[in-house]
């Protein structure tokens, strides 16, 4: 196949075949990630900036890493010690990084269509870190790859996702690369926190944990976002933990073998239990390593790479 993208804004467009293209690519780069110098020389004299405007520890440093591993100079940027706090736009900001000549732009930003906005204004590449509610696409795709190891494919698999739908790119990113795929997704949360439309994906919605939990192959638990909740949506965390956290009792209705995943960062005893967010079957850090692969992927093929080539 041949990758035609100048920017990853989105899953919402890509096709089964690029998603796979994305998939083989990041297997090469972790195979390269197994060695003693994990370094390729393949994004020699390209610049990736990270340009940040909320907080981040895994994406930010993920993708910093990945830079570095393809030989990237990678420059980070933060919004809270920047002139955006003099009142620079973003689009300001944007335009004055990129006259310092970067080939790709990583962004993350609380409004949705951030990314999007900029890549119709800048000519170097752009990459969704994570746009407000609308799409996190590197942690769909990670999502994807972390399923891939443990289970060997995607298709068929029943997978829950519980918790704050609502507000939630990574849902919104997930039902795209695993929904692509052939999984059988399951949107579990309050009622108020459960967007109805979310059906027309195929998906099948539930408030009812259990249901959603039953025969899983595996469970991703989301946070509670309380930065993007406005009103409240449940009650108290403790009602909320008591319904929707997930813990030893719900986890045994799942399948022997299914896996735990949570995007990050846990908020340990609300949506999941202590012990099970570092049990055998948690594959959450295994999600933070495959963050890496899939990063240096996506950076490669938008530098211009093919999967074969480095
Ligand atoms: N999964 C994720 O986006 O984590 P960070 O907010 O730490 O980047």
């Amino acid at each position: 196949m041949e990758w035609r993208r100048r920017h990853v804004l989105g899953l919402s467009d890509f096709r089964p075949e690029e998603i796979e293209f994305v998939v083989d690519t990041a297997r090469s780069m972790e195979e390269v990630l197994t060695r003693d110098i994990k370094k390729v020389p393949a994004l020699r004299g390209k610049t990736v900036v990270n340009l940040f405007f909320e907080a981040s520890t895994r994406t930010r440093t993920s993708f910093e890493m990945a830079g570095k591993r393809l030989s990237a100079d990678v420059v980070n940027f933060s919004s809270s010690t920047s002139s955006i706090t003099k009142g620079e736009t973003l689009l300001d900001t944007a335009r004055n990084i990129e006259a310092m000549t970067p080939n790709i732009l990583v962004i993350r930003h609380y409004a949705s269509g951030a990314p999007h906005f900029l890549s119709r204004h800048l000519s170097c590449s752009i990459v969704n870190a994570g746009d407000g509610a609308n799409e996190h696409p590197s942690q769909g795709l990670l999502d994807l790859y972390t399923i891939l190891k443990a289970k060997g494919k995607v298709a068929g698999l029943k997978i829950a996702i519980v918790g704050d739908i609502l507000h939630s790119r990574v849902v919104r990113s997930d039902l795209h690369s695993l929904g692509r795929m052939g999984a059988r997704l399951w949107l579990c949360g309050p009622e108020t926190l459960l967007p109805r439309e979310m059906a027309r994906t195929g998906a099948t919605l539930t408030s009812d944990i259990r249901e959603a939990v039953r025969d899983a192959d595996a469970i991703i638990m989301l946070r509670i976002q309380l930065e993007r909740q406005k009103t409240s949506f449940f009650p108290s965390i403790r009602e909320y933990c008591r319904r929707y956290g997930l813990n030893r009792a719900l986890f045994s209705l799942a399948k022997d073998d299914a896996v735990i995943m949570h995007p990050g960062p846990i908020n340990r005893g609300v949506e999941l239990s202590d012990d099970l967010a570092d049990c055998d079957q948690s594959r959450i850090l295994d999600q933070v390593a495959s963050g890496v692969a899939v990063r240096m992927a996506l950076l490669y093929l938008l530098a211009g790479g093919s999967h074969a080539a480095h």
